[in-house]
């Protein structure tokens, strides 16, 4: 049963071009007659993601995601098939029809599109009470702060007043469920078994993510209240560890190439007060893996600024060591006098930001690393470069390793092959521990292959559909028995059936809820982008397994009738010249 009318679903397949959806999302530069990019669904060095305009599917080669436009948002954006729909029909403008309804009842999970609804509502009504009678001082405190009203309305600051209830009773009001508040976390449940508001007499600051949707909120004490910042708890759509404050307004600042990464949400406000638009904050959190693949889809350097005590050196070497092994390339900016970024342009301005000596990532680990070794002892020196080379031997790209390893020459004033030298002794006495790595990842790499279809009836569908011209000729030759899968056989029909357009094929299957196996809807994928040398030749070979194929089971199947009459002592010779013509059958075409 279709969740969409079919036709619905295509109208908008066609209306939602893939390139302008995937480059909303992430950079894609042209190669040849499709656009690649670094994929965003795994971490990689040198970009294996393609989009085809012409197909409307993309194709990852690294990680084998791929897909039409609706597979894409619900990869990326994590949600189903009819919410990717949702979202495009949004975008795109188009109104939705009658959904089927089977397993929606009431009291069901909490949709995700209420918690976006339920977050926009309420960074609304924080926002316009910051201009309200009670929300005076609140005003008053970010002005005082040199935040002018521009600036407010662009980062949607509020303020929660200091009351228990206010903001439930009016969710409530707009008929939002105590399930949904809770879930929200805007809300908390109090003793008595009600809810009261989570964010009292707070400055409220909205966090959106990368599709600037509000998904939570940080809230500033407005006195010496404690905790200075509260944030919304962790919830579906809101994941600190995969959301960067600022981000919504930097992505279009990317022209210089990289991000300032700062600690506070008053930081990034501060450098955007004052015309710095590409920086982003953690929320609190710290700097991890999720911020990494976050910012390598905008930027491919970033400056991490931040306080030069202890805690901040700490946090550099950190965020630096993370890094290494990526592409993004990193700076450290130490801002003087203990003074924060949102401060230091208060007082200096933006052109003395700019100018502040900002010291490359790496050089700056090697010093602190250095710090804790007497340099000047031999075996003290050689602890520190064991130290270094940890971090690097595991860098893939050579070139990006060779780099580390002169700047490291450098630095301790070896010629690059003494220093290779050292590092070459380093691997091997690593490289026992590199072996067994090596042998896990391949024992996975071979599971994922033995999924993918095989045979000469897959062989054929790849031909059929690179080169339509064979497309009859292979739908006379395939029949059922032929498929050792069966849902390789659907997917055959499926496509038959929607003639070649492998996005509206894509959009049927998911659709459809059809049970085809995702191993094989991948593989179809790559089928796309590859290529077949000789067509001829394929069909030619392939044809010949297949008919093969089929004698062999024939064969196998007289066999064993032909020894069951034998038992009960029946008369076989008939069976047996029937063997003997396929055998004589066989032995010819293998020549
Ligand atoms: P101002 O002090 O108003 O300038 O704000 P700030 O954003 O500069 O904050 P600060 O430098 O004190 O802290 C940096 C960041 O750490 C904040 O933006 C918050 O994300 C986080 N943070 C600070 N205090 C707290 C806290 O008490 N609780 C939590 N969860 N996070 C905090
Ligand atoms: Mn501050």
């Amino acid at each position: 049963m279709p969740i969409y009318p079919d036709r619905f679903i295509e109208e908008l397949r066609l209306r939602a071009d893939i390139v302008d959806v995937v480059s909303s999302y992430v950079p894609l530069t042209r190669a040849g007659a499709n656009y690649k990019a670094l994929c965003p669904f795994h971490r990689e060095k040198t970009p294996s993601f393609i989009v085809s305009p012409e197909k409307q599917i993309f194709h990852c080669f690294g990680c084998g995601k791929g897909g039409n436009v609706f597979g894409f948002v619900m990869e990326y954006e994590k949600v189903s098939f009819p919410e990717a729909v949702e979202l495009l029909a949004r975008k795109y403008n188009m109104s939705l029809p009658k959904r089927e309804r089977h397993s929606t009842g009431a009291g069901q999970g909490i949709s995700l599109r209420n918690l976006y609804a339920i977050n926009s509502f309420a960074a609304n009504f924080y926002h316009k009470n910051l201009f309200s009678k009670q929300g005076r001082a609140a005003l008053e405190y970010l002005r005082s702060r040199g935040l002018d009203i521009e600036v407010i309305k662009r980062f949607k600051l509020g303020y929660a007043r200091n009351e228990w209830d206010e903001f439930c009773s009016l969710a409530r009001d707009r008929k939002a469920s105590d399930k949904l508040l809770l879930e929200s976390g805007l809300v908390l449940a109090s003793e008595k078994g009600g809810v009261h508001d989570r964010f009292r007499n707070r400055i409220m600051f909205p966090v959106f993510d990368n599709q600037s949707r509000v998904v939570g909120f940080g809230g500033r004490s407005l006195g010496e209240e404690q905790p200075k910042y509260l944030n919304t708890p962790d919830t579906r759509i809101f994941k600190k560890s995969n959301l960067l404050y600022g981000l919504n307004l930097a992505r279009h600042h990317t022209d210089k190439g990289y991000f300032f990464l700062v600690e506070g949400y008053m930081d990034v406000i501060g450098l955007n007060r004052c015309g710095i638009g590409n920086v982003v904050a953690c929320l609190g959190t710290v700097f991890g893996e999720g911020h990494i693949r976050l910012l390598s889809r905008y930027v491919r350097q970033l400056v991490l600024v931040f306080d030069p005590d202890r805690a901040g050196i700490n946090a550099a070497v950190r965020a630096i060591r993370l890094l290494l092994p990526t592409p993004l390339s990193v700076q450290v900016l130490f801002l003087p006098g203990g003074m924060d970024p949102d401060e230091y342009v208060g007082k200096y301005g933006r052109d003395s930001f700019l100018s502040l000596e900002q010291i490359d990532g790496f050089e700056f680990l090697m010093e602190t690393i250095s710090k804790k070794y007497d340099m000047s002892d031999l075996k003290q020196k050689s602890l520190f470069f064991k130290e270094l080379f940890e971090l690097i031997n595991d860098i893939e790209n050579s070139i990006i390793q060779t780099g580390y390893l002169s700047a490291i020459a450098r630095f301790v004033g070896l010629k690059d092959y003494e220093l290779a030298r050292e590092f070459a002794s380093f691997r091997k006495k690593a490289s026992i521990y590199k072996d067994n790595k090596r042998r896990f990842s391949e024992n996975v790499v071979s599971v994922v292959g033995n999924l993918r279809p095989k045979g000469p009836e897959a062989e054929l569908i790849k031909l059929a559909v690179l080169y339509p011209e064979y497309r009859n000729e292979v739908k006379n030759l395939l029949v059922p028995t032929d498929f050792e899968d069966t849902d390789l056989w659907e997917l055959w029909q499926v496509i038959l059936d929607v003639d070649f357009d492998i996005g509206r094929l894509q959009a049927r299957v998911q659709n459809a809820k059809a049970a085809i196996k995702p191993e094989i809807l991948s593989w179809f994928n790559e089928i796309l982008f590859s290529e077949v040398a000789d067509p001829e030749e394929m069909i030619y070979t392939s044809s010949k397994v297949l008919l093969d194929k089929r004698d062999a089971k024939k064969i196998k199947v007289l066999k064993e009738i032909i020894r069951n009459r034998s038992e009960k002592g029946e008369d076989t010779s008939e069976l047996l010249r029937e063997l003997d013509a396929l055998l004589k059958k066989r032995r010819d075409r293998i020549g």
